[in-house]
């Protein structure tokens, strides 16, 4: 299963230098199994000829408003009809004037006319003073009332040498939020979800720590499935090398004493918790501030127990959906059963690292999904982004259940 195999996404290129940087992001759609079809403006093939994208998207490349082949003479209304979103990539402030003004002047700006602003996502690129100057500002802001989802330019240094915001973002969160916008859905709006992810740190001294394998895919592959239903997403991280989406509200933590403060501030007002962090159970008794110096043989390390923030949560829960992870290589069922009663969950997650394809830090996994009721749901190995949609689609059952009143009980 790939929910993302056979989505439809039209992408267009403008004229820009960021055009580059398009062809590494074609290729990374494509891979996820998106049908990618390119058009791209005359200005855009002065700096990339269409070859590039058409080996990358295995179609054509669209450029001509009046093509000589009576065929096509309609792809303007059909493929943007068809497609379930646009992605403009990059977008120039010549191509947001002419959108946000309803200028159709060629092929692509016909194409996003009739594809509208709700399905089209702008990743604009261009220098600092096009980009702060008000009329590009206002161009932006009216295309985000209509529905247009922006992915903002980043901070850096410029194709023209200079510093400062304009340059297109990173290709990780505009591959992200493609995934979400092309998974949209608005069943959970309203909703607070507080996720949690990857491994916490316990400083030994200033270069040491204990940690563990986690590498957070799975929290943030969560994190963008809980944003694609339409909930407002609180996403609380450990150290991890990946890149939050955009739309989470992301605060970053070390410990797991600082992830535990974290969570019970947002508690209060989170419906659903998912408590994918792989917390450390321990920590070193004692912090050095001072390098430790190595002495003798051998030493002894005492580590403390940190709190179980979950079991905390438990204790708490009301009406809320309490989702935890587990890891077992042992009596992996049973033993998923008895954490989920001992912390009052509604599921639990399990997973054996032993197994092929559900190592940490891998791409895949293979879960077991255990109900309150006593169900148990094996799922097959899957892409981890796939697992948590499962997950949701199974918080998304038990929200049916809730209440009509779910939503107000909660003390938001
Ligand atoms: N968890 C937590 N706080 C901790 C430790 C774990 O909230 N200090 C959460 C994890 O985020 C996960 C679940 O509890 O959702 C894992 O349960 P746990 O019993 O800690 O699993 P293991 O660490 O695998 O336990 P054990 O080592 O005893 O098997």
């Amino acid at each position: 299963m790939n929910t993302l195999q056979n989505k439809k996404l039209l992408f267009g290129i403008t004229g820009g230098i960021a055009v580059y940087k398009a062809a590494e992001i074609i290729r990374g759609l494509v891979k996820m199994g998106i049908d990618v079809q390119v058009a791209m403006t005359k200005h855009a093939q002065q700096f990339v000829t269409p070859l590039t994208f058409e080996t990358l998207s295995n179609h054509p490349v669209m450029s001509e408003m009046f093509p000589a082949d009576e065929m096509v003479a309609t792809r303007h209304i059909g493929i943007p009809g068809d497609a379930d979103a646009v992605l403009i990539c990059p977008a120039t402030a010549n191509f947001i004037g002419k959108m946000a003004n309803g200028i159709a002047d060629d092929l692509l700006t016909t194409m996003v006319m009739v594809a509208g602003p709700e399905k089209t996502i702008l990743c604009p690129a261009m220098n600092t003073e096009m980009w702060d100057n008000p009329v590009v500002q206002k161009n932006v802001a009216l295309l985000r009332e209509y529905g247009s989802k922006i992915v903002d330019p980043g901070h850096g240094e410029l194709a023209c040498h200079t510093i400062g915001a304009g340059r297109l973002a990173s290709i990780e969160r505009i591959l992200s939020t493609a995934r979400i916008e092309l998974l949209r859905n608005n069943d959970f709006s309203g909703l607070n979800f507080l996720i949690t992810a990857g491994p916490t740190e316990e400083p030994l001294d200033p270069v040491r720590y204990i940690t563990n394998l986690s590498s957070g895919k799975m929290g943030f592959a969560l994190t963008e499935a809980a944003l694609s239903r339409g909930a407002n997403v609180m996403l609380i991280t450990g150290h991890t090398e990946l890149t939050p989406p955009d739309d989470a509200e992301t605060i970053f933590v070390r410990t797991a004493a600082e992830m535990e403060r974290a969570v019970l501030q947002a508690y209060s007002s989170a419906h659903v918790v998912i408590m994918s962090a792989a917390v450390s159970d321990y920590r070193p008794a004692d912090y050095s501030p001072s390098k430790l110096k190595k002495e003798g043989d051998s030493i002894l390390l005492t580590l403390k127990r940190n709190t179980d923030i979950l079991a905390e949560l438990g204790k708490e829960k009301k009406d809320r959906l309490l989702v935890g992870f587990a890891v077992e290589t042992d009596n992996v069922v049973a033993n998923a059963f008895r954490k989920l009663r001992e912390k009052n969950l509604d599921l639990i997650v399990v997973n054996n690292p032993n197994e092929e394809g559900a190592a940490f830090r891998s791409d895949t996994n293979r879960v077991t999904i255990l109900s309150r009721e006593g169900e148990e749901k094996d799922l097959s190995l899957m892409e981890k982004f796939d697992v948590a949609r499962q997950i949701i689609d199974e918080i998304a059952v038990l929200k049916e259940l809730k209440p009509a009143s779910f939503k107000t009980t909660i003390e938001v």
